[in-house]
């Protein structure tokens, strides 16, 4: 058996966890067995390596460091969780994955991509998302609904280019494999982007039963 990957991604405030938690509902109404996760982060171990990457600091992070940071999480998220639930043929959802290293650590911070190529094969072997939702809106529409949650974390300081960059990212990787990705407008209401999400759910029943 082998179950399916989803990943969710877009900027800060975008709707990922909200939609992640609406998309749960709509595969379990269906009968489908959904595990919900995130990165980074989703198992104890990655949550603290989370809380180091996220946390404020006086002393600057080097951007090697945050990138293999972000690897080392996904190491011990992918033995302990993605895997096993792949393997027992379960949805898996996950808000935020390599994408989001592409597009924060390379577009935003300007590793090349390469670089992040050789990270990915040696962290996950063969696993790659079978769908990436990219949940895409303008940048400032963005961190104004993150920042109505209060502190903001090491990222949420960046400014609008950093954003600009992770959100021109974002969507070129999609433009270049239009098959594994799917854009949605995340500007819109929430009830026409759920509308959105409904539209697609169809196609991933259809590639969950097989
Ligand atoms: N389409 C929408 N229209 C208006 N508000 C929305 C929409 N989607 C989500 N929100 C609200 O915006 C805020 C951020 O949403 P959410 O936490 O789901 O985003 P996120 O992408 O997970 O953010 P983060 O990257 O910071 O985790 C929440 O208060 C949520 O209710
Ligand atoms: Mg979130």
């Amino acid at each position: 058996m082998t179950g399916l990957f989803i990943t969710l991604e877009g900027p800060e405030g975008a709707g990922k966890s909200t939609n992640r938690d609406y998309l749960a509902e709509r595969l379990r109404a269906h009968g489908i067995d959904v595990l919900m996760t995130r990165e980074p982060g989703g198992t104890p171990l990655a949550e603290r390596i989370r809380e180091l990457l996220l946390a404020p600091s006086d002393e600057p992070m080097a951007v090697d460091t945050e990138l293999l940071l972000m690897f080392a999480a996904r190491a011990q998220h992918l033995a302990q969780v993605i895997r096993p639930a792949l393997a027992e043929g379960r949805v898996v959802l996950c808000d935020r994955f390599t994408d989001a290293t592409y597009a924060y650590q390379g577009g935003g911070r300007g590793v090349p991509e390469d670089r992040i190529a050789i990270l990915e094969r040696f962290v996950q072997g063969d696993v790659r998302p079978d769908l990436c939702l990219i949940f895409d809106l303008p940048v400032e529409v963005g961190l104004a609904r993150a920042s109505a949650r209060g502190r903001l974390d090491r990222f949420e300081r960046e400014g609008r280019a950093f954003f600009d960059a992770v959100r021109q990212a974002y969507l070129r990787r999609a433009a270049e494999r239009p098959e594994g990705y799917c854009v949605v407008d995340a500007s819109l209401p929430l009830i026409e982007v759920q509308a959105s999400l409904d539209a697609l759910l169809p196609r991933i029943l259809e590639r969950v039963r097989g």
